[in-house]
């Protein structure tokens, strides 16, 4: 079931993110969250940090496994997913590094690199929560278009869209994007406990449209979250702007907080 919320604004999207992610986080014994990097999970970390700064801290025995890790990028780049994630949360929560971890996208062999990460999500219980972003085409981590369903942790070679896409955090030079990624796959995507994707804004109308729309298809990644039983969608105005209520998927719950069924 994937449940479908659209929220008044961006902030509003952070927030009920942010709600969704401190109720696992909450839990006794630790929890093991899996983390996005891009423009949106900014603001849901942002909220979360201002919440538990300065007081008692419920992610202090969290576990993190971020999403994906750019291939090629010095270590040191401020662009660095590792470094995105201990910036925006990890750092300021007081979560330690030995507990953050991140595909080794510069390991001497990629190709053993990939099933590594996936026995440590295992090893560590599994993700319990996943919070993902969507690129424009569709992607989520850095599964592009046409990425098998059954996927796992994997070297990829990013679209010219995500290129374009991610050229902002690079001053603007796409030239600067590196071309390769080490990605978790989809399909350790699906194996986290619970989902929770957030879109906003106008460059993710056809994505979520896709989403909400179609039959599960590799053409449009975000598809497989059909696949999951425990998904939530959060959406901003725009984000849902494409979206025909006469016409979405069976599987699709629109909550009660949803403008398109206010
Ligand atoms: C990158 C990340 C994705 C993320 C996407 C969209 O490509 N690999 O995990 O979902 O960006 O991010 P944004 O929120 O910046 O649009």
């Amino acid at each position: 079931m994937i449940d479908v919320r659209v929220l008044p604004d961006a902030d509003a999207v952070g927030v009920a993110a942010a709600d969704l992610i401190d109720g696992v986080a909450t839990r006794p014994g630790g929890s093991v969250l899996g983390l996005a990097t891009g423009s949106s999970p900014d603001r849901v970390y942002g909220e979360i940090v201002r919440r538990h700064s300065g007081g008692p801290n419920p992610y202090r025995d969290a576990r993190i496994f971020i999403l994906d890790e750019y291939v090629g990028l010095a270590d040191g780049h401020p662009e660095r997913y590792a470094a995105v994630i201990r910036r925006a949360i990890a750092d300021p929560l007081g979560i330690p590094a030995d507990r953050v971890h991140a595909p080794d996208a510069e390991a001497h062999d990629l190709d053993e690199a990939g099933p590594r990460y996936d026995a440590a999500i295992e090893a560590a219980g599994g993700i319990d929560l996943q919070l993902l972003g969507v690129g424009s085409n569709g992607h989520i981590a850095f599964n592009e278009p046409g990425t098998p369903f059954d996927s796992l942790t994997h070297v990829t070679t990013l679209a010219e869209q995500t290129r374009r896409d991610n050229a902002r955090f690079f001053g603007g030079n796409i030239d600067a994007v590196p071309r390769r990624a080490m990605t978790q796959g989809i399909g350790t995507i699906l194996r986290a406990r619970q989902l929770l994707l957030i879109a906003v804004g106008s460059a993710k109308t056809e994505a979520v449209a896709a989403l909400l729309h179609r039959e599960p298809t590799e053409e449009w990644p975000v598809t497989a979250l059909h696949h999951h039983d425990s998904v939530t969608v959060l959406l901003d105005p725009a984000a849902a702007a494409g979206v025909d209520l006469d016409d979405v998927r069976p599987s699709i719950g629109l909550g009660r907080s949803s403008s398109l069924v206010e």
